[in-house]
This record gives C-alpha cells, sequence and structure tokens, in this order.
C-alpha cells in the first residue's frame, strides 16, 4: 500500500522550520543543497508557522511560503505540508481569549506554549478551517506536495464551560436517559446520583475522581473529541482535493485518546519516536521500540510513516545522550523492519534561540557538513535509496497481542492491587519481548468490532482486566478453532462501563481455562515469590501480583513456591475445543516469558522469520524474505550463516561467519 502515492518512495527528512530564517535567504539557499548533499527527499513544513502565514487577523501572507516551496521543488525535495493548529499567534489569543485551555483545576491558560487550544471553540474551529483551505487552495495541487500533516502531537483536554457541555451532549446521546448513565456509573457509591444533566461535570481534581465509569468515559469523550478536530481539518483540506492524504503525528505510550479509534480517521498513521538508547540496556530499549513500531504498524493494519527522530540527542530528557557510531542507521533501520515507509527527523536546522536550540538535528549551529551527524544522516539516506527494491515488501504476523486503550484507562482507574502501579504497557511489552527476540513478528489489536482474530496462531491478552464488545466470545471462539491463548492475571473482571460482571471470572471463560480466579495478591515491593514448574523445569521470580485460582480443572504446569497459597496452581493450560488455552496467574520475571514463548511458537507451529542460529542480543525482524539482523547486544558478536544472502547495504553476496560490530546492522535476503 503506498502512503504517499505522488512519491511512493523510502522517505528521508524531517521538520523544517524556514520561516524562523526568513531574514537569512543565504542559509534558505544553502539548505536546499545541504538536503541534497544528506540525500533528504522530502521535508515537513510550516508546523508551527501561523503567526508567518496569518500576521494579522483576515490577512494572509503565502509569499514567503511560496518561495520555501519552488526552491525545494527546484532541488527535487518533496513536502509534507502541515497544518499550523499546534500553535496559534499571539493577536488570535488576545482577539479571541476562548481558544485557549481551561485546565482541569479550571483555570483560564493564556498566550503561550503550543497545544493549548480549546478543541470546542467555535472561533478556534472556525480560524483553522480557514486557514487549512486556504493553505489547500494554495498547494493542494503543487507537485512538490506529498501528504498533509494535520496539526502535532495532538494531546490534553479542556474543561471549559463550552467542553464540559460537549462532554454532556456526549453523554446523552450514549447514554438516552439519566437514570441509564446513574445505572451504568454505579452512583450509588457516595452519594454521587445525577438528578440533571447540568450537574455532571468532568473528572478533575477539584471535584470528582473516584468514579471509574466516569473517568473512563471521559477518556472516550477525548478520543471522540479530537476525532472531531482532526476530520474538521481533514475535511477542509480534502474539500479542494481529496487524493491528497492525511496523517497526524503520534506518539510514544500516549495515554490519553484510544489511537485505534483516532486512526479511523486519518488515511496514514505517522509517530515520533525518542528511544534513550545506551542508558543500560539496549536490548531492552530495542524491544520497547520494536513494540511501538508494530502498535503504529497495527492501528490501520498498513504500514506507517517515522514522522520524527532525532539525528542525534534530544534536549527534554534529563540526560541528553548522543548516539553511539552506528545506532543512528540501527535504530533508523529498525523502524523500516517493522514496517516504517520512511526516516524522518526532528529537526532538520537547530534554531538559534527558543526552547529546541540545543535539540539534536542534521544541521548545527556550526552549518557545515562535516559533522559525525551529517554523514551518520547521509547513511540512512543512501541505505534507504539501495532499500527501493523492497518498499512494497511489509512484515507478516502469525502472533497476536491485544493492546486496548480503554483497557489500559480502566486499569489505571482501577484502585486495587499495586495502586496505579499495574503496569499494563510493561506488562504487554515483556510478553512481546518473548516473541521479538526470537524474531517473530507481532501484531497488535484492541477489542473493537472490526478485530478478526481468524488468521493468527496465536493470540496473547495479558491484563485484560475489561471486556468490551463481547471480545470474550472472540477469544473462545478463537480458542474453540484451534488457537493457542495466553492470558494472565487481571482478566475479564469488568464489563465495557466499567462495571464489575457478577459471577465468576475469567468472565464468559472459565470453562476455557478451567478454573474461576478468586482473589488477586498485591506483594509488598520488597516481597518475592517464585513460579516453580513442574518436572523441575525451573523456578522463576514473581513480583507485583499473584491471582489464586479455584475450582481449577486445569493442567497444571507451575505453582506458587510460597506464601498461604504455595503448591497452588500459577501456570495452567486447558484443552478448549482444537485450542488451548493458557494462563499465567502471577507476574513472572522476563526469563520466563522467554523460555515460555519458545515452547509455544515451537507448539503452535510459528517459526521465526529467520532461520538461522543468532547470539543473544541479535535480532532478527523481517519484511516478507528480507531480514534485518540488529545488534542491539552493546558487544561485537559473529554470527555464523549456513546460507548465502544478498547483502542489501553492501550490495555482496555474504555466507558463513560475519563479524557484527556493536550497534552493527546486516541487510539480508536469500539468493
Ligand atoms: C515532538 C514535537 C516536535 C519537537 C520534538 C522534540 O515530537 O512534535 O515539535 O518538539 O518533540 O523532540
Ligand atoms: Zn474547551
Amino acid at each position: 500500500m503506498e502512503l504517499t502515492p505522488r512519491f511512493p518512495h523510502f522517505l528521508h527528512g524531517g521538520d523544517y522550520n524556514p520561516d524562523q530564517w526568513l531574514d537569512r535567504p543565504d542559509i534558505l539557499e544553502k539548505d536546499v543543497e545541504l538536503m541534497q548533499k544528506a540525500h533528504v527527499n522530502c521535508v515537513s513544513i510550516a508546523i508551527f508557522a501561523w503567526a508567518r502565514l496569518e500576521p494579522e487577523d483576515g490577512v494572509y501572507d503565502f509569499t514567503w511560503l511560496d518561495q520555501v516551496i519552488d526552491r525545494l521543488w527546484k532541488g527535487g525535495i518533496h513536502v509534507i505540508l502541515a497544518t499550523p493548529s499546534g500553535a496559534r499567534p499571539a493577536w488570535m489569543a488576545q482577539k479571541y481569549p476562548e481558544v485557549l485551555r481551561v485546565n482541569s483545576q479550571y483555570q483560564k491558560m493564556h498566550f503561550g506554549e503550543r497545544h493549548n487550544h480549546c478543541p470546542s471553540s467555535p472561533a478556534y474551529r472556525r480560524k483553522v478551517r480557514e486557514m487549512d483551505t486556504a493553505l489547500a487552495k494554495r498547494y493542494a495541487h503543487h507537485p512538490a506536495v506529498i501528504l498533509w500533516h494535520l496539526s502535532n502531537e495532538f494531546s490534553g483536554e479542556c474543561h471549559c464551560p463550552r467542553c464540559q457541555q460537549a462532554f454532556r451532549d456526549w453523554l446523552k446521546e450514549k447514554y438516552g436517559t439519566l437514570e441509564e448513565l446513574n445505572k451504568c456509573w454505579w452512583t450509588g457509591f457516595w452519594s454521587q446520583r445525577y438528578t440533571d444533566w447540568s450537574q455532571v461535570e468532568a473528572p478533575s481534581p477539584l471535584g470528582e475522581v473516584s468514579s471509574c465509569s466516569m473517568s473512563v468515559d471521559w477518556q472516550r469523550f477525548l478520543t471522540d473529541q479530537c476525532k472531531s478536530f482532526i476530520e474538521m481539518e481533514r475535511d477542509a483540506v480534502q474539500a479542494v482535493d481529496p487524493s491528497l492524504k492525511v496523517t497526524v503525528n503520534m506518539m510514544e505510550r500516549f495515554w490519553g485518546y484510544d489511537y485505534f479509534s483516532m486512526a479511523e480517521s486519518v488515511d496514514v498513521v505517522s509517530w515520533d519516536s525518542y528511544p534513550s538508547w545506551h542508558s543500560g540496556d539496549d536490548l531492552a530499549r530495542g524491544a520497547e521500540f520494536a513494540m511501538n513500531h508494530d502498535i503504529m504498524r497495527s492501528l490501520k493494519d498498513a504500514p506507517f510513516i517515522l514522522m520524527e527522530s532525532t539525528p542525534s540527542q534530544v534536549n527534554w530528557k534529563p540526560h541528553n545522550k548522543l548516539k553511539e557510531p552506528g545506532m543512528h542507521l540501527l535504530s533508523s533501520m529498525q523502524a523500516v523492519a517493522h514496517g516504517s515507509q520512511s526516516v524522518m527527523y526532528f529537526q532538520w536546522r537547530k534554531g538559534r534561540g527558543g526552547g529546541e536550540m540545543f535539540h539534536g538535528a542534521v544541521v548545527d549551529h556550526y552549518g557545515e557538513s562535516d559533522t559525525r551527524v551529517f554523514a551518520d544522516v547521509t547513511e540512512v539516506g543512501e541505505s534507504l535509496e539501495k532499500l527501493e527494491p523492497i518498499y512494497h515488501t511489509k512484515p507478516h504476523a502469525e502472533v497476536c497481542i491485544i493492546f486496548d486503550w480503554q483497557n489500559r484507562w480502566a486499569i489505571d482507574y482501577a484502585q486495587t492491587g499495586q495502586k496505579g502501579a499495574m503496569n499494563y504497557f510493561d506488562t504487554v511489552l515483556s510478553h512481546y519481548r518473548g516473541f521479538w527476540e526470537q524474531g517473530i513478528t507481532v501484531d497488535f489489536r484492541d477489542m473493537r468490532d472490526c478485530t478478526d482474530l481468524s488468521g493468527y496462531k496465536i493470540v496473547v491478552a495479558p491484563m485484560l482486566f475489561m471486556f468490551r464488545n463481547g471480545f470474550e466470545q472472540k477469544l473462545r471462539r478463537f480458542v474453540e478453532n484451534g488457537g493457542t491463548l495466553i492470558s494472565t492475571y487481571f482478566t475479564g473482571v469488568v464489563d465495557e462501563h466499567d462495571l464489575a460482571y457478577l459471577g465468576p471470572t475469567p468472565h464468559g471463560l472459565t470453562d476455557v481455562f478451567g478454573f474461576r480466579a478468586a482473589e488477586l495478591d498485591a506483594l509488598f515491593p520488597t516481597e518475592k515469590n517464585q513460579l516453580v514448574l513442574e518436572n523441575g523445569q525451573g523456578t522463576y521470580e514473581i513480583t507485583e501480583l499473584c491471582e489464586i485460582l479455584a475450582n481449577c480443572t486445569a493442567e497444571v504446569k507451575g505453582t506458587y513456591q510460597r506464601n498461604f497459597y504455595q503448591g497452588q496452581p500459577c501456570l495452567t493450560v486447558h484443552s478448549f475445543g482444537k485450542g488451548k488455552a493458557w494462563y499465567i496467574a502471577a507476574k513472572v520475571e522476563q526469563q520466563f516469558l522467554l523460555d515460555f514463548y519458545l515452547g509455544i511458537a515451537k507448539d503452535a507451529g510459528v517459526s521465526p522469520t529467520f532461520c538461522e542460529t543468532l547470539p543473544t542480543g541479535v535480532v532478527p525482524a523481517s519484511r516478507d524474505n528480507v531480514t534485518f539482523l540488529q545488534n542491539f547486544s552493546m558487544k561485537e558478536q559473529r554470527v555464523q550463516l549456513t546460507h548465502t544472502y544478498h547483502d542489501l547495504l553492501h550490495d555482496t553476496t555474504v555466507t558463513g561467519q560475519q563479524v557484527m560490530p556493536v550497534n552493527g546492522l546486516l541487510i539480508l535476503q536469500p539468493v
């Protein structure tokens, strides 16, 4: 699938802010020269340029942007054109104060910063729509322009009276009557019962924070509100040219909006990736960012665009470390291995001032190309050109992990277990790593109606606390039809209103798993338990959470070593229909999951995408039959290849022993 049909090639480039350099035409000229030298073929522009594009209310100035785009196009550089709604001009905040946000403490924000708009403000929506329409009319048909970049990193919430009313309207639409809302929010608790819609206010530290059902609904509302803003922008630009696709740039580990739902509002998913390499364990970091990439690919089950990454260091972490030699290529190509059709950066050139003047850039304040970073970037550009033949390849998965935003919210709002530290994301990651280290491709799916599990051999559903849309039926059918399901503690506890199921849990699946979950024990931080495998096959450490099972008819594969539930089942498997349902009742250490999923994959007939034996820390990831061998081990490694391959980066044929340096990378295709 072509993300950018007007230029169906790997994109290389990044955020470019010519609007900060309008008084330096020499620098703007030189930029294009340097871009060509760095094998840059595309830049994202005008992301924060509103104050230059509309210096006064209703007065547009596009002449500078005309020149910038023409100059880029003459130099063979394509453009991802942003709509500037991520930050607004001072005059607008002054003239239309309603465009600014109100925070959850009901304080009205002042002009400043970015991402500080009220999403329901009619004035803001009108100004954005007019700006987007004007941009589209002027540039949608320009041959340089290949994609719309709507706004920037949508996030946050507004508590102004208008947004409060929008929340109430959303609730009315969802529940129909107050009676129904009272029922679904269990408002008998602490006298929360509402007798008039106007009494409902969004969760706030000054008001209600103990209604989990309301809090989850608030996140759903915020998602829908953001989607309606995105769709307003999308429709404005596509009214002019429906063929020019739109994207929004998303973020790693982002919690606030349901990205699976949000991705439905755009044509293309893109995201901004900022791993902290070299902080002690690059293998763990590699797993984390592989998962981030796979989530992004999964949102639309399609390739994605890496919209931002740093060419060297960032400026906003406590420790802004440089990338070691090799890491820029390795981490850029990791994105490609997992389905990215681009490597793009924040930022092309460092500004002279402002909060990001020291953020890594392709071009430093020094201004020339003879730098280490420029050479690293050029290498990535050249490498992407060599990968052109695999542009249309993609990763294929037989394993699916369920990662659901609404479940995530429900877990985080639940006051139980390890309060506020149930670690859903990291738990999903530790399961993911069990496949990633083996070189097995994983898709992520959520619990929307459209999710289809039938194409997978293995489904892993860690901590699926909330079931929605009858998802338990899908899991049941999956196992019945021969699939291998792995679930964990804290599964099937609440329904989609975040109301506890009455009766045995995991809800609707106790016959599939062969037990009922009885109690959840939370360990103190210093406390440990152990999982002891049957037949002396090993002992693994348990921390955080232990669930006690009752009425167990499943086969017990491992038991607890300590506490009053010593000897009771901790790891079980149960045959159901043609398949198997495994259950891991406690939070068991990473090594267990690595060992466990080796066996599970073999059992379920899922093989790694690369059939050579590799040293630990050299991780394969594949797009069709092209494998990216990535050395995240922080050591030099020797890899023994028993088959013959084409080395795509060096255009040679390789077999036998290969020495991979620290942060080394090989891209291989069997010959
Ligand atoms: C985000 C933003 C960029 C920039 C970078 C810095 O991803 O989208 O504008 O601030 O962070 O890393
Ligand atoms: Zn508002």
